[in-house]
């Protein structure tokens, strides 16, 4: 079986969770699954070879589940995007809408060095508008973005679409 026919077999589908109407990805089974997260982690290290990563941003919390262990692989830093609030020191914020209302994310300004490559990491892509807000903080402290590795894209919101500028098509990974 190929990996994204192993993934959709494993990752379960579950109806009106956390509100009625939305089909939740519990990849849950997939954590407990040491030779198919393997197989995964494999995947993302050819993406972000081919792009010559230097560091790995994996966005709280479920992006942290694949960040640090393609991170550790490929023995590069692992820089955790963090929910408003959560990190010490000088930080880089960035806000972002949701259904209702909106948020914030940060990372710590001492992780974004000037000109350096970056690749972020995340479960899910849906809106993008977390991995845009992401993508945003690493740009205006004057760092690269070489692209997105997802595991999972619901291709129907067009998340893919708010990652991409006028002038540059990011290179998105999603298995
Ligand atoms: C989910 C998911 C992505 C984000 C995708 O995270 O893990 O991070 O939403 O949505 P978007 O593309 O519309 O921005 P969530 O905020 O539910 O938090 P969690 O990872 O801590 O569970
Ligand atoms: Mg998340």
């Amino acid at each position: 079986m190929n990996i994204q026919n192993e993934l959709l077999s494993i990752i379960q589908d579950v109806p009106n969770f956390p509100k009625e109407g939305v089909i939740f990805k519990d990849i849950n089974p997939l954590l407990r699954d040491p030779v198919a997260m393997k197989k995964v982690i494999a995947e993302m290290v050819g993406f972000a070879r081919e792009l010559q990563v230097q560091n790995i941003v994996g966005i709280e919390s479920r992006g942290f589940f694949f960040g640090l262990p393609l991170a550790l692989q490929m023995n590069l830093p692992f820089i955790a995007a963090r929910k408003k609030g959560k990190l010490p020191g000088i930080v880089v914020n960035e806000s972002y809408n949701l259904e209702y209302g909106s948020d914030s994310i940060e990372i710590q300004k001492s992780a974004l060095n000037i000109g350096e490559r970056y690749l972020i990491v995340d479960d899910v892509i849906a809106t993008g508008g977390t991995a845009k807000a992401c993508s945003n903080i690493i740009e205006k402290s004057g760092a690269q973005v070489v692209g997105f590795s997802f595991l999972i894209e619901l291709a129907f919101l067009r998340g893919r679409d708010l990652l991409q500028n006028s002038a540059y098509k990011f290179p998105i990974q999603s298995l």
